[in-house]
């Protein structure tokens, strides 16, 4: 294994060099003008809550995703629960969740009084292991939520069977996903509904929260716009009792403006994922680190780009390039089943998932991360091998 390893003064940037785990400033950066325009745009319209500029945002959402139907929301969050919701998810209904995932997955069914299913993750992809979901249906399950973690689907072709041959509910949540595909279809057109969330550190990230409900079912997308709404229609009458959550019409503007240029910044991501394999091969590191993988018939869109590590090196590789100026992450250090709100829930063991969580570092690989940048990161894990490799050479000497 050939092995180039910087020492810090070799670093091309010096030890002052800061990488950013996401590129929100630098997006911003790009779009300044027009986003100021299109906000001064709606300030001059008068119409902040809902309205035209929010049902154009839902009408492209429809299309990219490949569906009739979009509902904007306030976050995507509360896609879940108005998803729930709407499909009546309520006490005496079983949801099957992964574990591995952002809270608000598992929250959403929480908050509704069903009970919430924890199952494992398959260990390439970390999404929904699909034979664990299998043996957690029981006559109460309503719903399984697989979660496209970190812009990848999961195996909904299987987790479609599943559903059919159960009838339950598939809601995808496409929060960490949006223009990634399985067999062609996009997420968010693959089950009962898709969920997303435009927090700025999406790949489709507003300038605060915001987020949308796909659907092909026009009854849905109906009650959908009802239960966001307080359950009001007509105006002070009210048929369910819903939530305050709608989309404002400035975030559906600069998102407007953002998505655009999705596309291309996706493309970047891809490329991003594709350079740091190499970089890896290069440096002689792919049989110290697990590099992530695109799984068949899928496109990822590289939401997060995401390294397993030997468990015992995880958290000392993360200050050793945190020293290096590289912001890294751990999705997700605590898995919801271990989480104490979900004590009472005695799910057991999953153990794939708590390898995933002791193993696991994101990397920076947003779509404005500059190929140098890249090269900097793996030169600084580079480092962090070479040192921790001589440490035990002369520990054994
Ligand atoms: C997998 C997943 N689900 C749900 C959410 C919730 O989205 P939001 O932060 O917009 O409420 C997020 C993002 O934070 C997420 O990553």
């Amino acid at each position: 294994m050939t092995r180039q390893t910087p020492t810090p003064q070799e670093n091309p940037f010096g030890p002052a060099r800061q990488v950013p785990l996401v590129g929100i400033a630098r997006e911003t950066q790009e779009l300044q003008q027009p986003l100021i325009d299109a906000l001064v745009q709606v300030v001059r319209s008068g119409r902040f809550v809902l309205g035209p500029v929010v049902e154009q945002l839902e009408r492209e959402i429809a299309q990219l995703v490949g569906v009739k139907h979009a509902v904007g929301c306030a976050s995507g969050s509360d896609a879940l629960l108005l998803a729930l919701m709407a499909l009546d998810v309520g006490p005496g209904d079983e949801v099957i969740v992964p574990s591995y995932t952002f809270f608000a997955t598992a929250s959403a069914p929480w908050r509704l009084g069903a009970r919430v299913v924890f199952a494992d993750i398959e260990p390439e992809g970390y999404t929904l292991d699909v034979d664990d979901v299998a043996r957690r249906i029981t006559p109460r399950t309503k719903a399984i939520i697989p979660v496209h973690l970190f812009g990848q689907c999961a195996d909904m072709v299987r987790l479609r069977q599943l559903a059919q041959e159960h009838r339950l509910h598939l809601i995808e949540d496409a929060a960490q996903a949006i223009g990634a595909a399985m067999e062609g279809a996009g997420a968010g057109s693959l089950g009962t509904a898709g969920c997303f969330s435009f927090y700025p550190t999406k790949n489709l990230g507003g300038l605060g929260d915001g987020g949308m409900i796909t659907t092909d079912d026009a009854h849905l997308a109906q009650r959908l716009r009802l239960f966001r709404l307080h359950g009001m229609q007509p105006r002070y009458h009210h048929s369910v009792v819903g939530i305050n959550s709608r989309l404002d019409a400035l975030q559906a503007a600069a998102l407007l403006v953002k998505l655009r240029r999705l596309p291309h910044w996706t493309a970047r991501r891809q490329e991003n994922a594709a350079r740091y394999r190499q970089l890896f091969q290069q440096y002689g590191l792919t049989d110290w680190v697990r590099l992530p993988v695109t799984l068949r018939g899928r496109t990822h869109v590289w939401n997060q780009y995401v390294i397993r590590v030997p468990a015992e090196h995880r958290d000392a590789l993360r200050a050793h390039l945190a020293q290096c100026g590289v912001s890294t992450e751990i999705y997700y250090p605590v898995p919801l089943h271990q989480q104490p709100c979900f004590a009472s829930l005695a799910a057991g063991r999953l153990p794939e998932t708590e390898r995933a969580a002791r193993e696991t570092i994101a990397l920076p690989a947003f779509a404005h991360l500059e190929p140098e940048e890249q090269q900097y990161v793996v030169q600084s894990i580079a480092q962090y091998v070479e040192l921790h490799s001589r440490g035990k050479a002369e520990a054994a000497a």
